[in-house]
């Protein structure tokens, strides 16, 4: 789907969410959420905040778990995805913090095997993620899960492009800062999602959302294995779609 600009295309997706969630309360279920970061998702996440404050939706019933971490990263650092969450939802809704789950960057390293295997059961155990909402990398990786992904992979400890570290080098004051390594959810993992959203914003991103949508399927860009799901929408703007 194609909205005039990010704002629309992030309001409707946060409008997605809304009723999800408000159905699930019905029904006195908690919303099982798989969250992004990155700058593309900020807009959806102000659009929630912003609902919450209107007293229009709670997330007292709703389960997150976010898709990956940078490795080795503490949660208060201010390039953390933990910080991130915090800044731009968690602080500002009634979420409980028992509820919220993201990757942990400062588990030992030979702890890591076994810290995955937890994250995906706690997963299971909830029945599943109702929705996983994701942005894309310039190299087409999902989550962190870079070129080379196997669509099976669970999550686990993985090894940064050098794309992805360019691209996260402000965040960092330089590339030499940017962590060589992440823990992400895997493509299997998002793949069991209920229903997976894909958002691209602006002409930054047309190259790699042709090859994700028109390319052929191939672990060399990772998008690219969404093509064989029947659950996945992709919400772009014009200037992201304007390749296709
Ligand atoms: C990071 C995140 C991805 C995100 C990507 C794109 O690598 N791990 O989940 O999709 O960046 O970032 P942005 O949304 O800032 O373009």
């Amino acid at each position: 789907t194609v909205y005039p600009d990010q704002h629309a295309a992030s309001k409707a997706v946060a409008g997605r969410i809304a009723a999800l969630i408000k159905r699930k309360q019905q029904n006195n279920e908690p919303t099982v959420l798989g969250l992004a970061t990155g700058a593309t998702p900020v807009g959806v996440y102000n659009e929630l905040v912003r609902l919450h404050k209107a007293g229009e939706l709670s997330f007292k019933n709703v389960i997150t778990f976010n898709l990956d971490e940078y490795y080795p990263m503490k949660p208060d650092a201010a390039q953390s995805y933990v910080t991130f969450m915090n800044e731009n939802l968690f602080n500002h809704i009634d979420i409980d913090r028992a509820n919220v789950h993201i990757p942990d960057g400062t588990v030992a390293l030979e702890n890591i095997p076994a810290f995955c295997v937890d994250y995906e059961s706690k997963i299971t155990a909830l029945g599943g993620l109702d929705m996983q909402i994701l942005g894309i990398g310039r190299t087409g990786h999902i989550g962190f899960n870079e070129p080379g992904s196997a669509p099976n992979s669970g999550t686990r400890l993985v090894t940064l492009d050098d794309l992805t570290r360019s691209d996260a080098a402000r965040d960092f004051g330089g590339k030499a800062n940017v962590p060589t390594k992440a823990i992400t959810m895997g493509i299997g993992t998002i793949f069991k999602a209920r229903e997976i959203i894909l958002m691209a914003w602006s002409q930054k991103k047309a190259g790699i959302i042709k090859k994700a949508v028109e390319g052929e399927i191939s672990g060399d860009v990772p998008a690219t294995y969404l093509q064989l799901s029947d659950h996945v929408d992709f919400i772009l703007d014009e200037a992201a779609a304007s390749d296709l």
